[in-house]
C-alpha cells in the first residue's frame, strides 16, 4: 500500500474507534492534531507521513477509551502490522504514542522530533478558543462544576491526582496555561503565545462576570 492508501484506511479506522466518543477525543479533535502536526512537520523539516499517522492513531490508545493503556496500545500495533505498514515506521509511531501522554505533565521528554511535533500538536489543542470549549465539555462528561471560588487549583499535581475531580476553572491552572512554556518547538511555541493570550482574556472577564463587575 501507498503512504496515501495508509493514511485513508487509518482515517477511516479512527472515526470508527472514537465516533461515540464525547470526552473531547473524537474525530474532530483528530482531525485538528493531524492538521496542525503536518504544518509544524513542514515548518521544522521533519517526516511528514510518521506525524501525519501517529496523530491519526494517538488517542486511539487513550487510557479512558480502553481497559487499559497496553490494551489500548495493543489495539494500535495490531492495526499496524495488519495494514502492514513497514516496521520501522510502525516502530516509531508506537513509541510516539505510547510517551507523548500529558498525565500531570512529569514525563521524561519526546526522543524524536517527530515525537516532539505530535505532542505540541496535540497540546495546541489543549489551549487557545478550542482549548476552552474541550475543558467545559471535559468536564461535564465528567460531572465537574465550572467553577468553585472555594476550591484552590492544585499547581503541583501528581499523575493520580491529574485524574481526580477538579473543576473547569482549575484546570487551566492544574495544566493549561503551563501548556505555553512546554512546548517543544518553536514555531508551535509561537501558536501557543497567541492561543495563551485568548485564555488569559477569557479568564479576566469570567471573573469580571462572577462577580458582576462588567455592569
Ligand atoms: P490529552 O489526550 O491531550 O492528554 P486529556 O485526555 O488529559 O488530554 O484531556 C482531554 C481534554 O480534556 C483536554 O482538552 C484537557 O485539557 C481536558 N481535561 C483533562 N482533564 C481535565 C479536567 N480534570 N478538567 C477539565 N478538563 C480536563
Ligand atoms: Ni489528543
Amino acid at each position: 500500500m501507498t503512504e496515501q492508501e495508509i493514511i485513508a484506511i487509518a482515517e477511516a479506522f479512527v472515526k470508527k474507534e472514537l465516533e461515540k466518543d464525547s470526552s473531547g477525543h473524537d474525530w474532530w479533535h483528530i482531525y485538528r492534531v493531524t492538521k496542525m502536526a503536518k504544518y509544524l512537520a513542514t515548518k521544522e523539516g521533519v517526516d511528514e507521513y510518521i506525524c501525519e499517522l501517529a496523530a491519526l492513531l494517538h488517542d486511539v490508545a487513550d487510557e479512558k477509551l480502553n481497559p487499559s493503556k497496553e490494551a489500548g496500545l495493543q489495539k494500535v500495533r495490531t492495526w499496524l502490522q495488519a495494514n502492514k505498514v513497514e516496521h520501522d515506521i510502525a516502530e516509531q509511531v508506537m513509541e510516539i504514542i505510547g510517551t507523548m501522554s500529558y498525565s500531570g505533565g512529569g514525563n521524561p521528554p519526546m526522543r524524536t522530533l517527530e515525537g516532539k511535533i505530535v505532542q505540541d500538536a496535540d497540546r495546541l489543542d489543549a489551549i487557545g478558543a478550542l482549548g476552552i470549549a474541550r475543558t467545559f465539555a471535559y468536564s461535564g462528561w465528567k460531572g465537574q462544576l465550572i467553577h468553585d471560588p472555594t476550591l484552590a487549583p492544585r499547581t503541583e499535581i501528581s499523575k493520580e491526582a491529574y485524574r481526580e475531580k477538579s473543576t473547569a476553572i482549575n484546570h487551566f491552572y492544574e495544566k493549561l496555561l503551563k501548556l505555553k512554556d512546554l512546548m517543544n518547538t518553536p514555531t508551535a511555541r509561537k501558536v501557543a503565545e497567541q492561543r495563551h493570550q485568548v485564555m488569559e482574556a477569557y479568564l479576566k472577564q469570567f471573573y469580571a462576570e462572577w462577580e458582576a463587575e462588567d455592569i
